[in-house]
């Protein structure tokens, strides 16, 4: 198999999987237990806290658990909208994870007034539109670090500095960069940042969430008062552990990692735009998350291309997994301004840790018969797409 679908997910490193099964065995005390057992647990709870904050540049009682990256995304948010009452507008942009989307037009139902920041053709945002967007009733502005479906980096630091002049809280959903590129929180300058650990090689199910200490949020998740009052439900303490064990590998692997996965993901991208007529790279030639590689293939379905790799063991993503059971086009691709059907001809590859040089050669052995095949069956004519 060649996965090559590590925005979606990605696999369980072997490490994070041995910590794990060694901590599911071990230790199935609760937390919140004053006996050596629960007090053992918490004690873990706490390293991998301790560990997370190190890689943010921030301090452990700043990081919070959450279920996962889209409950960061909606504590961030909605937390923040609850506790400033006087305030109910929301910034935002137009390609946002359904995380953000989702939650800013509920809170559009309840009154909030959203405001999508629109993009450029390549995905990077119109900071001049944030600025006059930005009003005494702005409440929060979010968003996000890195682009799930096409890997633009957004100008975090640049959005903060104009926030910051007129007090306005800053969220950051860090899930697509968190161990892609640097993500210090005071580099950064944000209130908030929402991480996930099942596209860090670690387990699905929890995320957490920095809140800068001394910003003003309101819990989502009431009851017994853990995660200091802000996100109570007893820990998934294994969950926490392996978040905690997978943020360390980041910490020992990532620069090393990052360097030769963009190295392969270079050499693909190159191959395919050799290899391929009419294809169309869709994201940041340059300020983009380099493992993501984004392809429109004139002409052609992208579920089909998708299904043709996949009969070799090649998997691939059609525009974003959160999307891929509806029929709508992609809001991202949409909002680059691609028709259509040129953006029902897109497929995103997603390289990762585990990927290697034989994969991507076997893909530029793969792919480009694949595509000459169905183009041959195809009724749609590229060259009205261009
Ligand atoms: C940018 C972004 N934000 C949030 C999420 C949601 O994270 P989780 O799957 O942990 O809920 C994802 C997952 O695809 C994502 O890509």
């Amino acid at each position: 198999m060649i996965y090559l679908d590590n925005n979606a997910t990605t696999p369980l490193d072997p490490a994070v999987c041995d910590k794990m099964s060694w901590f599911l065995k071990e230790h199935f005390g609760n937390p919140s237990s004053l006996y050596p057992i629960g007090r053992d647990a918490k004690e873990l709870i706490t390293q991998a806290r301790e560990t997370i904050a190190q890689a943010l540049g921030a301090s452990r009682s700043e990081i919070i658990f959450t279920g996962s990256g889209t409950e960061a995304d909606n504590f961030a948010i909605r937390g923040v909208l609850d506790a400033f009452p006087d305030k109910n507008e929301i910034i935002t942009s137009s390609i946002e994870h359904p995380a953000v989307v989702e939650t800013a037009n509920y809170l559009e139902k309840k009154g909030a007034r959203v405001i999508y920041v629109p993009v450029d053709p390549y995905g990077s945002i119109d900071l001049d539109f944030l600025k006059d967007s930005i009003t005494p009733q702005t409440a929060i502005i979010s968003i996000m670090h890195a682009n799930n479906e096409i890997g633009t980096i957004q100008p975090i630091a640049e959005i903060v500095k104009l926030a910051k002049k007129q007090g306005i809280l800053v969220h950051t959903d860090a899930v697509q960069s968190f161990g892609k590129i640097p993500c210090n929180v005071d580099d950064l300058g944000v209130d908030l940042l929402s991480i996930s650990a099942h596209k860090i090689y670690g387990p699905k199910g929890i995320g957490a969430l920095f809140i800068r200490k001394g910003t003003k949020i309101q819990p989502l998740i009431l009851g017994g008062h853990q995660e200091r009052q802000l996100r109570s439900g007893t820990e998934n303490t294994a969950g926490i552990v392996g978040l905690g064990e997978a943020v360390r590998l980041l910490m020992e692997k990532s620069e090393e990692d990052n360097e030769r996965i963009a190295k392969l993901a270079l050499e693909l991208k190159n191959g395919i735009e050799a290899q391929i007529t009419k294809v169309r790279f869709n994201g940041h030639p340059t300020n983009r998350v380099k493992s993501t590689l984004n392809f429109a293939f004139l002409g052609l379905e992208a579920e089909a291309v998708l299904l043709a790799l996949a009969t070799k063991e090649i998997y691939v993503s059609t525009g974003s997994a959160c999307s891929e059971d509806s029929e709508e086009v992609s809001h991202v691709l949409n909002a680059l301004g691609l028709k259509p059907e040129v953006a029902r001809s897109t497929i995103r590859i997603s390289l990762g840790r585990f990927n290697t040089k034989k994969d991507v050669r076997t893909v530029l052995q793969e792919l480009p018969p694949i595509v000459r095949k169905l183009r041959e069956i195809s009724a749609l004519d590229p060259d009205l797409l261009e």
